[in-house]
């Protein structure tokens, strides 16, 4: 099977309004410093270039997860596949996110961090897909707001290939 690429937000687009959401974080943490939790390896693109936009203290951390299953759709169960270096308890955490789908991720990601007795807990993610999700989470920061597609770019995958692309395309399977 093949597939083709149609683009459904422009670089340009994508930059304007991660500026905004830096200008937005950086307002309400204003006199905070923040943890940004980058989710590997999606929100790799997006985590940079948001954490460029933000100007109070920011501290950056990686973590890896997987929610099993095969293909576009995810199973429900999340696992972590690689932990964060530093530790979080007291820390302001923004769980950055590239697509929140299900919802699934997400929610066990702001469970845990508050199990390990972050100080706040907030979540912000590149694309909302919201007619798919399955379980309810306030994502407190969102880039786009999108119907439900599969896409690339950006960091996003299809088989691990796309995430290159400086744009959000859609994917057409042919
Ligand atoms: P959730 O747990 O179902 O909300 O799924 C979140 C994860 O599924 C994201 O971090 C992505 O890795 C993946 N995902 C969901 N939708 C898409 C898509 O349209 N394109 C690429 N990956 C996706
Ligand atoms: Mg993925």
């Amino acid at each position: 099977m093949s597939e083709k690429v149609n683009i459904m937000l422009s670089e340009e687009e994508l930059t304007q309004r991660i500026t905004e959401l830096g200008a937005q974080i950086s307002k309400d943490y204003e006199g905070e410093s923040i943890f940004l939790v980058c989710i590997l390896k999606g929100a790799a693109f997006f985590a940079c270039e948001l954490a460029k936009r933000i100007t109070v203290p920011v501290t950056i951390d990686f973590m890896a997860t997987s929610s099993y299953g095969s293909g576009t759709v995810s199973s429900g169960e999340v696992q972590i596949k690689k932990d964060l270096d530093l530790g979080v308890e007291g820390r302001n955490v923004i769980i950055v996110e590239d697509i929140i789908d299900s919802g699934n991720t997400l929610n066990y990601l702001s469970n845990i961090f508050r199990d390990r007795r972050a100080k706040s807990v907030k979540m912000c993610a590149m694309l909302d897909k919201p007619e798919r999700r399955e379980v309810d989470v306030n994502v407190d920061y969102i880039g786009f707001t999108i119907p439900d597609a599969f896409v690339v770019g950006y960091g996003l995958d299809y088989d691990q290939k796309y995430r290159n692309l400086p744009y959000i395309g859609v994917v057409e399977f042919e």
